[in-house]
């Protein structure tokens, strides 16, 4: 049986309409006026344990939102989530037990205590074995580099630090199930990177089933097998990452180190299928549909136009493919 079901979830938001003013407030008094928001619309899909899902979309696409029904933070206005057998917001404690989260900016360490004893505190709260708990913590502390950080204040750490002191947190009571809602936002590169690592080397070792939500899409890259897209509270992709490049990832982009170039290069053809990207004396990055064109198409084309010297293919990654779905060049409303 799948570890996290969904089924047909809705989550309505009350937003009061307020005029504005002294007046609007008395108004709004006496006669308060409510609109109603569809954050989620509907949505369902399961997950199976071990699986590292990544969860994506726009700004407001409601994400954290479907996060906040799966820990059981927030009460769905309809449908049912199931967590390893467990409804989580009917639950909480016992959910609680089985789950990790990160979750934006909300912190799990104590702001005035030094890191090493929040996690302490953690331990008593979710009675911790000793022995597990001695083993996390030092392989914890060895892959996200935080010796040095132990013994300083919460509210002294960096962004980064205490991001990573965070995750430590999150997966120190052996999880089932984890949701990182944008644990990598503002972290250098090599932060980033030590989380990824970890994420993917417990969910190696212990079969942690992760839901992790981004807009780096290298997270999802390195991290995720599985992608969950979702747009205004709908979900337009469900699958499997490779098979989402392959339906969408229709344009290949080229790159040509030219010399002896003397005019423009033209082409009659929608720019869906064929787009100049830019174009110097020295270099031309065309973008074009692989579906319409070969890549010995375009080098006979440009081979018209001068010399070619030297040549770079790329194929289109998740963040072009993304970029399109965004701005409704690929799926409709
Ligand atoms: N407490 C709330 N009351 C009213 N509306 C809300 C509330 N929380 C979220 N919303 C609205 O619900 C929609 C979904 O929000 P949500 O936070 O789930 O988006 P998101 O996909 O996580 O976006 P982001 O990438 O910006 O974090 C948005 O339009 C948002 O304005
Ligand atoms: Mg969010």
């Amino acid at each position: 049986m799948a570890i996290i079901e969904v089924k047909n979830l809705v989550k309505k938001y009350k937003i009061s309409e307020k005029e504005h003013g002294i007046i609007g407030y008395i108004k709004h008094l006496f006669h308060p006026k409510y609109k109603e928001h569809i954050a989620v619309n509907n949505i369902s899909f399961s997950i199976e344990e071990g699986e590292l899902v990544g969860y994506i979309g726009e700004n407001g696409a409601g994400k954290s939102t479907t996060i906040k029904m799966l820990t059981g933070l927030l009460t769905p206005t309809s449908g049912n989530v199931v967590v390893n057998g467990i409804i989580p917001n009917e639950e909480r404690i016992k959910n609680n037990k089985q789950i990790g989260a990160v979750l934006g900016q909300k912190t799990q360490l104590w702001w005035d205590l030094p890191v090493i004893e929040s996690f302490e505190l953690i331990k008593k709260m979710y009675e911790i074995p000793n022995e597990q708990y001695e083993k996390n913590l030092k392989k914890f502390t060895e892959i996200l580099d935080l010796e040095d950080l132990l013994d300083k204040q919460v509210k002294n750490l960096s962004l980064g630090q205490k991001m990573r002191c965070e995750i430590a947190a999150t997966f120190l009571h052996n999880p089932k199930v984890v949701y990182l809602d944008e644990p990598t936002i503002g972290l250098d590169i090599l932060v980033k990177e030590n989380i990824r690592k970890f994420i993917k080397d417990i969910n190696k070792e212990r079969k942690t089933t992760v839901i992790l939500t981004t807009h780096d899409l290298k997270d999802i890259e390195e991290v995720c097998d599985r992608i969950i897209l979702i747009d205004k509270g709908t979900i337009i992709y469900d699958g499997d990452k490779e098979n989402f490049k392959n339906i969408y990832g229709k344009h290949t982009m080229i790159e040509f180190i030219v010399k002896n170039k003397n005019v423009n290069i033209t082409l009659e053809t929608s720019e869906e299928e064929f787009e100049v990207i830019d174009e110097s004396d020295k270099n031309i990055k065309i973008k074009f549909n692989h579906d319409k064109f070969t890549v010995m198409d375009i080098v006979k084309l440009i081979s018209n136009y001068c010399e070619i010297l030297d040549i770079h293919i790329q194929e289109e990654g998740l963040e072009e493919i993304l970029k399109e779905i965004y701005r409704g060049e690929i799926i409709d409303d």
